[in-house]
């Protein structure tokens, strides 16, 4: 007989052991993932339908109690001003433009400074905060340009989701006031306030509902020449430079839906007016002077007003290959997040804190399973 005497591994484990082995292995495993809930929203159907579509990341910028732009706030969501200009023939119109930072005011202090009623006409966020973030375009063209303003977000990953903002529209005529999504000159989504269009006389406030494509960059970009799929004018059922309102879109693989106050306005789609990668975010307040779009510059300064963005997009969580510990601990991954400031600053961002805390607490559970198996192994191999 080679064996002089049996391998404690044959023997059969004591029952403590089996039983501390068990009551370990029965705790609920936590995994962690990127995404770990999603936010749903009911979305109008192609067909007039509605469907429930899941999100799983969030962006939440109160500009009435943050100062995305200044000051301390440099999570990754972040929001800049955009510095540039743009001769006439770029910007096509008779002026040039000048995106300059002083354009865009951050104003988290005083109550609203032109608001015709008080701060609480705004519907939800940012009431009782300050003004909101002020786009401004100057009445006043300095070398040939006229002095406008922009913002855009810090991440460039914003794809299928929904996209709301809450504003009050100048109502000087000769500037458009723009919420937008962009990847490039033929991907982009836009809602649009030429202020030159409100007409108090009849009651009128257009909204220009778009999607820039192949189709109006052939049309030299003139959106209004691309048909219903791709562009629409509809009348809103209250003055925008009286108040506060909320507009949304939500983007979908196969189509655009457009919102205000909650209420659908169009519905879009066509393989190639929808945008097919992520993209950023930005507010806009501009003139070129074309009398077809802008009009404008406006004759005295104009303002524009915006309270809050929010907005709930997809993030794909992909399995790294090769990476055989990611379901469990995870490590380092969620360390570009911000701390997850959900709640007191009003920046709410799921990729930060959240993630850090339940890859620490999985973290936490996981060692001390493997710890009491190890500890189990011991007890069964010298057989206590
Ligand atoms: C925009 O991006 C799409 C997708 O990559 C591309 O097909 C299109 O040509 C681009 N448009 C412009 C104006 O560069
Ligand atoms: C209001 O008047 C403007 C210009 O005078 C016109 O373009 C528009 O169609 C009118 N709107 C309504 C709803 O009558
Ligand atoms: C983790 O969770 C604990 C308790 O739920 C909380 O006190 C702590 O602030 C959280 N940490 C982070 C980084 O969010």
């Amino acid at each position: 007989m080679r064996h002089t005497h049996s391998y404690p591994s044959l023997a059969a484990p004591p029952a403590l052991s089996w039983a501390l082995i068990l009551l370990l292995l029965l705790q609920p495993l936590p995994i962690v993932a990127d995404c770990e809930c999603g936010y749903s929203t009911t979305t109008t159907g192609g067909s007039g339908g509605s469907s429930d579509v899941v999100f799983s990341d969030l962006l939440e910028s109160d500009f009435t109690r943050v100062d995305y732009l200044n000051g301390e706030y440099n999570g990754p969501r972040r929001w800049y001003r955009q510095a540039f200009t743009q001769s006439a023939s770029a910007s096509r119109g008779p002026f040039g433009v000048a995106y300059v930072t002083e354009n865009a005011m951050p104003d988290i202090t005083t109550t609203r400074k032109d608001s015709k009623t008080s701060n609480t006409d705004s519907k939800g966020g940012g009431g009782g905060g300050g003004g909101g973030l002020e786009l401004v375009v100057g009445s006043k063209v300095v070398d040939g340009m006229v002095q406008n303003a922009e913002v855009a977000t810090s991440g460039l990953d914003y794809f299928y989701g929904t996209y709301r903002v809450e504003l009050k529209v100048t109502d000087v005529p000769g500037t458009c006031t723009a919420f937008f999504w962009y990847f490039n000159d033929t991907q982009e989504i836009d809602i649009e306030f030429l202020s030159h269009e409100f007409n108090r006389a009849n009651n009128s406030y257009p909204v220009n509902l778009v999607l820039q494509t192949a189709q109006s960059r052939a049309a030299g970009y003139d959106a209004t020449r691309t048909g219903a799929g791709t562009f629409q004018k509809h009348s809103l059922p209250f003055d925008p430079t009286a108040g506060f309102h909320e507009y949304r879109f939500d983007f979908l693989r196969d189509r655009v839906v457009f919102y205000a106050d909650g209420t659908v306005l169009a519905v879009m789609a066509g393989g190639e007016g929808i945008p097919s990668r992520g993209g950023n975010l930005l507010l806009s307040h501009w003139s070129n002077g074309n009398p077809g779009w802008s009009a404008g510059p406006p004759a005295t300064d104009a303002r524009s007003v915006v309270s809050y963005v929010k907005a709930g997009g997809k993030k794909v969580c992909k399995i790294p290959e090769g990476e055989r510990g990611f379901f469990f601990s995870n490590p380092g991954s969620g360390g570009s997040g911000d701390g997850g400031g959900a709640g007191a600053n009003g920046q709410g961002n799921n990729e930060g804190g959240r993630h850090n805390n339940a890859t620490g607490i999985s973290t936490g559970r996981l060692s001390s399973l493997a710890l009491a198996v190890a500890l189990g192994a011991v007890i069964w191999i010298v057989g206590v």
